[in-house]
């Protein structure tokens, strides 16, 4: 049997709720760094990639037209480019288009999923203003144009300042996290495979994160990914 410390023995029993998880974000400049998230000590992956040029024109424009261009669809990966024609019925969105299409293929053929739940946002305010865990196994989130979104890291976190705990407070008063240093961002463009409380084994370890507050005049365009079912 393990000797226990005498600074452990001296500590009143219920006091202390030690975080027996460790949960760690990977980053990598390939879309091969995706598949990380089969480590079970993962609960965020960074492909951080680089729009191209003709990319970045399109979807400024989109972001800015005067169409509503919110919708969600459930689609397989031979139709995407179809489907996402449909909802955008406009050729200068296409470079857009192909790349959304793409990262279908991609979300479906690392999970193993027939098709995934699409959802297009430009968003002129903070969607999810408040730190949270998202109730999914893995959500894929990039932003095309505006800010991107804000995490913790899992060790910066006090998770019983979560959710109903700390509903009445700001996420800066709430104790949630330690310093303002703590807050990091994905970049516009990169791709993220969050980790949330349905993947298995992750219960307690889902990644926090928020929308971050949108300048006026510079909305966001977010695209997610979620398995359909
Ligand atoms: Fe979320």
């Amino acid at each position: 049997m393990n000797a226990v410390s005498p600074e452990l023995m001296s500590i009143p029993q219920g006091v202390i709720e030690p975080d027996p998880k460790f949960r760690k974000v990977v980053t990598g400049k390939q879309p091969v760094v995706l598949a990380d998230i089969y480590e079970e000590s993962t609960n965020l992956i960074i492909w951080q990639r680089q729009l191209p040029k003709e990319l970045v024109a399109g979807v400024n424009d989109l972001a800015v037209s005067r169409r509503d261009r919110n919708f969600s669809v459930v689609l397989k990966p031979s139709d995407a480019r179809s489907v996402m024609h449909e909802e955008i019925d406009n050729p200068r969105f296409g470079y857009f288009v192909d790349d959304a299409a793409e990262l279908v293929d991609m979300f479906c053929y690392l999970f193993g999923l027939d098709e995934a739940g699409l959802r297009l946002r430009v968003l002129h305010h903070s969607m999810c203003p408040k730190f949270h865990v998202d109730h999914v196994p893995c959500r894929l989130v990039t932003t095309y144009c505006g800010v991107a979104t804000e995490w913790l890291a899992h060790e910066s976190v006090d998770r019983k300042k979560l959710g109903l705990s700390g509903a009445e407070k700001s996420d800066q008063e709430s104790g949630l996290y330690q310093t303002e240093r703590d807050i990091q961002e994905l970049a516009r463009g990169e791709v993220a495979l969050m980790k949330g409380e349905k993947w298995p084994g992750n219960k307690g370890a889902g990644l926090v994160h928020r929308s971050p507050a949108v300048a006026a005049g510079e909305p966001r365009l977010l695209l997610t990914l979620d398995f359909s079912s």
